[in-house]
């Protein structure tokens, strides 16, 4: 479904990506881990063409995205949610999926009350404006928003970091029901070494701006894993 090549990213001329290559089949769930700035949000956003490659390709669904705009590729079924839970504080959350909901291609509005079903708390909350909600919540109107474009694979950035255990369960039960009832494939950057244990089909960790490892949930339990893991 994703298959990503020889990817390579820069900011000016610090090099952080030398050339990675991964690839999710339809349906996996596949985590990205790695120590604080190894450069994982900076292969999601390449990968998403928030940030543009300087070698390598990206290809989704057969179809070569490398060059295409993000909202193309938002467009083509990849959802992004970035790390820091982005939303439009100012917006009430029934105006953020509205927004959100305008700018798909499809505009059926079952789409919000399908995200809004993901998370039933949101429903209480269409009114509040999203600058006022706790981390967690807005996490989760982050994740509804790319839920409303429909798409065919989830890619997110930290969804559980800072936010209070009591929505991490919540967020994490989201994740595996999108996954597995879903059958959405899933791009997770995640730290939290217990979370990646029990939703990861597979995963691959970053380090020195390359993979130094892949593999299944199982080896994640190894001890070169946490050497590659520990701060
Ligand atoms: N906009 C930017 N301009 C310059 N350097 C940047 C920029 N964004 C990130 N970097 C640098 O690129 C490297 C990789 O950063 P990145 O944010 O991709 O790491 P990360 O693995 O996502 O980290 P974290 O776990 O803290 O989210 C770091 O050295 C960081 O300082
Ligand atoms: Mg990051």
């Amino acid at each position: 479904m994703l298959q990503v090549t020889g990817l390579e990213a820069a900011y000016g001329r610090a090099r952080v990506l030398f050339g990675i290559d991964l690839a999710v089949e339809p349906g996996q769930l596949m985590c990205v881990m790695g120590r604080n700035g190894v450069g994982k949000t900076t292969l999601l956003n390449s990968i998403m063409g928030v940030l543009t490659p300087t070698a390598g390709k990206v290809v989704f669904d057969g179809k070569d995205v490398t060059r295409l705009p993000t909202y193309e590729r938002v467009r083509l079924g990849m959802g992004y949610v970035p790390q820091g839970h982005e939303t439009f504080p100012q917006l009430t959350v029934a105006e953020n999926l509205q927004v959100t909901l305008e700018a798909t291609k499809h505009k059926d509005k079952r789409a919000v009350d399908e995200a809004l079903e993901v998370f039933p708390r949101l429903k209480e909350m269409l009114k509040r404006r999203a600058g006022f909600l706790s981390g967690g919540q807005q996490q989760q109107l982050a994740i509804a928003r790319a839920l409303v474009t429909r798409p065919r694979m989830l890619i997110l950035d930290e969804p559980t970091e800072g936010i209070q255990p009591s929505i991490v369960q919540e967020i994490e039960e989201a994740i595996e029901r999108l996954h597995k009832e879903k059958g959405l494939a899933v791009l997770l950057v995640e730290q939290y070494l217990e979370l990646a244990l029990r939703l990861a089909d597979g995963f691959v960790i970053l380090d020195g701006g390359m993979v130094q490892r892949t593999g299944t949930a199982d080896d994640l339990r190894d001890e070169e894993v946490k050497r590659l893991l520990a701060v």
